[in-house]
């Protein structure tokens, strides 16, 4: 049995090894797996897109003036409805920039929800867009002059650093509009 046991100085010696100071390239292949490890943080300065959901209801019709009352009903159809008809419309919006680096963030997003609501949802929500709504004084009230007045409303209220990316607006489930900006 003696001669399969390790011999005290034998062990010692191995304990011993653990602890001596690695040699040159070993320090540079580590540093290089620190540094490599560094490279998703650096990747944050990118750009990134953020995108709010907000819902609001509205009523509306398509109607030009100028044109005689069989013109509108071809070219708008039921939307020419004189006595108004309603949407659910879904509205994306989309900001961009790059994450602030102390919280991970490109906009707090409980702010653009505010800012959302604030100049958006309670001037349209439950509206009738061609009579309430200062922002669409003047204009056809489709969906496309709404994302387009969305985006106006918005600009002027985002921080240094966050951009307008889109508006992204659905009048129903399957017609949407995006706008992106002069
Ligand atoms: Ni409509």
């Amino acid at each position: 049995m003696g001669d399969t046991s390790i011999p005290v100085a034998a062990h010692n010696k191995t304990d011993i090894c653990k602890f001596t100071p690695k040699p040159y390239f070993l320090h540079l292949y580590i540093d290089l797996v620190v540094y490599a490890s560094a490279l998703p943080l650096q990747k944050i300065d990118r750009m990134v897109f953020l995108t709010r959901v907000e819902h609001f209801n509205a009523a509306h019709k398509l109607y030009n003036p100028g044109w005689s009352r069989e013109k509108n009903d071809a070219v708008f159809g039921k939307c020419a409805n004189d006595n108004w008809h309603g949407h659910n419309y879904e509205l994306y919006v989309t900001v961009k920039g790059k994450p602030d680096p102390e919280t991970g963030f490109v906009f707090d997003v409980k702010r653009l929800s505010l800012l959302i609501k604030e100049y958006v949802i309670e001037k349209v929500d439950h509206r009738n867009l061609n009579v309430d709504v200062e922002f669409l004084k003047g204009q056809f009230c489709s969906t496309e002059n709404l994302a387009i007045g969305i985006w106006k409303q918005l600009i002027p209220h985002l921080p240094d650093g966050v951009q307008l990316h889109c508006i992204k607006l659905y009048e129903t489930p399957r017609i949407y509009v995006e706008y992106f900006g002069d």
